[in-house]
């Protein structure tokens, strides 16, 4: 291909995070003008991390419905296959709650940290006719904060922060773009596989760091590092560009099914997109 052809094709799908990046510190600004002039409330500018959490769930819940609309690879089919007794991390405000189908499900349990989405969660929960199916806890994914949710909720008999759960009580655990933000993704991800029962579903659709020494690009990769230099895990609520999830879902435990694909391998943001089952 012609480097003119090349960079019309390539260019814009590489620096589409830039567009992305600049509504994130816009909401962040945003933000803080609103905790000063609205809330009144500026002591509160004193916990840098809940700010930016607050901005992010500004910046979800103004964008979150135009950046579900369409999701990458396989996704609507995995989670059309869902049922039983689910947990769904980050789950946001709901946006992706229409793609299951509620019959086969008899519980589900949303891990949301962000108490500014808990009302558009509960909102889409009831609009995709989950009723009281659907439970919201406000808590992070990480054991630390899981597992004492899941025990005060009840579907958890033993409680403790160390991430031991009993062997497995979700039949399936959905890591929907969340796991780019969680802290210590490695434990966290192995705290998940515990509470996965044997034979159980884990629905993955991650972005990732590029897979630029196999099917990716090394100039998606390099833009990686500058969109994290630039500040994108700051004002994206921590969201990480450069995480090696695969790997940590790999690490996490024995599985008998292992199916990952690729999705945009070339961009600054690629996405895995499948589904992993825990060995019997
Ligand atoms: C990009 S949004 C994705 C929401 C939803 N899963 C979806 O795909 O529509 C990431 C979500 O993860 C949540 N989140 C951030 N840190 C988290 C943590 N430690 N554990 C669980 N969720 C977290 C955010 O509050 C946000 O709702």
């Amino acid at each position: 291909m012609c480097p003119p052809a090349w960079v019309a094709d390539n260019i814009p799908t590489l620096l589409r995070p830039t567009i992305l990046l600049w509504i994130a510190a816009y909401h962040f600004f945003m933000t803080i003008l609103e905790i000063i002039f609205v809330e009144r409330k500026p002591t509160k500018l004193l916990n840098l991390t809940n700010v930016r959490m607050q901005s992010f769930a500004r910046l979800w819940t103004y964008n979150g419905e135009a950046m579900s609309e369409e999701m990458p690879g396989p996704l609507d089919e995995l989670l059309s296959r869902c049922q039983g007794v689910i947990l769904d991390i980050g789950p946001g405000s709901g946006e992706l709650l229409r793609r299951f189908k509620t019959e086969k499900i008899s519980a589900i349990y949303g891990a949301e940290p962000a108490a500014d989405l808990h009302a558009g969660l509960l909102r889409n929960a009831r609009k995709a006719g989950f009723g009281d199916k659907y439970h919201a806890l406000l808590c992070g994914g990480e054991p630390e904060s899981l597992i004492p949710a899941l025990h005060k909720s009840g579907i958890l008999k033993v409680s403790g922060t160390g991430g031991t759960a009993e062997n497995g009580v979700f039949d399936e655990i959905c890591c929907l773009r969340v796991l780019c933000g969680v802290p210590h993704p490695k434990e966290t991800i192995k705290g998940l596989y515990e509470l996965l029962k044997p034979g159980g579903r884990m629905i993955i659709c991650e972005h990732v760091a590029n897979p630029w020494r196999t099917e990716g690009s090394m100039l998606a990769r390099f833009l990686q590092v500058v969109f994290t230099i630039l500040g994108w895990p700051f004002f994206m609520g921590g969201c990480e560009l450069q995480r090696h999830t695969p790997e940590f879902l790999r690490a996490a435990g024995e599985w008998e099914k292992f199916d990952l694909e690729y999705v945009g391998a070339k961009d600054a943001v690629p996405f895995v997109v499948g589904e992993l089952v825990k060995k019997l």
